[in-house]
């Protein structure tokens, strides 16, 4: 039976890199049904809201959605459509796989998990202007959302067969916010005694995170410092066109790359689709669609492996079309000798 998957291609890249997505879905044989939801810059454009309900509505019946990134129209009013989507349907745990694949950038070897905290912290949107030429951003942080990351991030790391956590926090300065966070984490870590639990002050990790990121491990962080540290491991393994992501929740979960919608690139047809290819291998595997998953994975290491079609952005002279039909192929091979 098919799976009922919303689709969201998102702006500038997005469709692009989403369309190669599905084609590389198709090939390695899962029947997807995809409910296609427009939402982002586009849609605003057009004088609608950038998230309309239709979009999470969709979601939620489906329970699984996989998005191009989108943008959100400065000003106007309007509130991130990213961070509204991962808030409205409690995404809560935003789990992003910073690994190296082969040949693409030599001077690291990279394997470690960003878990970061998607609802709270300073993107709660609790900003305000106290007086002119005064403003104050709001860090929220409740003991709830950092008991959960924290059971999330143990439990991961329990199932994936990784030794440690590593919470990352700025409790020195911000004793009582990313304090509640760290003492919250402290009393999780016994109820998983099989992880050990490492702290990390936030810029010392940045520093760690280049000379020796797979100490970390799986590595938790609430919601800022997780974002930055995730495009700083974008960076260690090539670029922003190769880290995937999950959005997870209870009731639903939303997979996309790391990047933004790229509007250099838009439109070119030049975009690497690997980081959003990778999303949805994360999404097999969450269907259950171990072999198609596991396929796809060994044709991206064969391709990058045999570094014939590559992408620009480390290199190669592909666009994003004939990259996905050269890991099409792959795919399609590596089930017939295997099948
Ligand atoms: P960006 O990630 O779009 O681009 C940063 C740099 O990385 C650019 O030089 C871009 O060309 C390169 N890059 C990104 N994806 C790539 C890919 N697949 N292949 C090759 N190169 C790639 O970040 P930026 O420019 O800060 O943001 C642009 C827009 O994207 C903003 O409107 C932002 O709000 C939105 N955004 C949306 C996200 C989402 O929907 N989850 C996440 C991050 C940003």
């Amino acid at each position: 039976m098919a799976h009922s998957i919303t689709l969201i291609p998102g702006d500038g890249i997005g469709p692009e890199v989403s369309a190669a997505a599905r084609s590389v879905i198709e090939a390695a044989g899962v029947a997807v049904d995809w409910d296609v939801q427009t939402a982002g810059l586009e849609v605003a454009r057009a004088g609608g809201n950038p998230l309309p309900d239709r979009v999470i509505d969709s979601i939620r019946a489906n329970r699984f959605g996989l998005k191009g990134p989108c943008g959100t129209p400065i000003g106007g009013g309007f509130r991130s459509v990213n961070v509204t989507l991962r808030q409205t349907l409690d995404l809560y745990a935003n789990v992003r796989p910073i690994k190296s694949l082969p040949r693409v950038e030599e001077r690291f070897d990279v394997d470690m998990v960003i878990v970061r905290e998607n609802t709270e912290g300073l993107y709660a949107g609790l900003e305000l202007m106290i007086m002119p030429g005064v403003a104050q951003s709001i860090k929220l942080t409740t003991e709830r959302s950092s008991r959960r990351i924290a059971e999330f991030a143990f439990r991961y790391a329990e199932r994936h067969g990784r030794p440690w956590v590593t919470m990352v926090h700025k409790a020195n300065i911000m004793k009582i916010s990313d304090g509640l966070a760290l003492e919250t984490t402290r009393k999780v870590a016994p109820l998983h005694p099989t992880i050990e639990l490492r702290e990390m002050i936030v810029d010392a990790a940045a520093m760690v995170m280049v000379r020796n990121p797979n100490s970390l491990g799986v590595l938790v962080a609430e919601n800022l410092y997780g974002d930055i540290l995730s495009d700083l491991g974008a960076g260690l393994v090539g670029g922003l066109g190769f880290v995937p992501g999950a959005n997870i929740g209870d009731d639903a979960a939303v997979f996309e790359a790391v990047h933004g919608t790229a509007p250099d690139l838009a439109g070119k047809g030049i975009a690497n689709p690997t980081a959003m290819i990778q999303s949805a291998v994360m999404m097999l595997h969450h269907l259950g669609e171990k072999t198609a998953a596991d396929a796809i994975q060994k044709a991206i290491l064969r391709q990058y492996d045999e570094r014939k079609v590559i992408t620009g952005d480390i290199g190669g002279n592909a666009g994003t079309t004939a990259f996905t039909a050269e890991l099409c192929r792959l795919v399609r091979e590596i089930r017939e000798t295997s099948g």
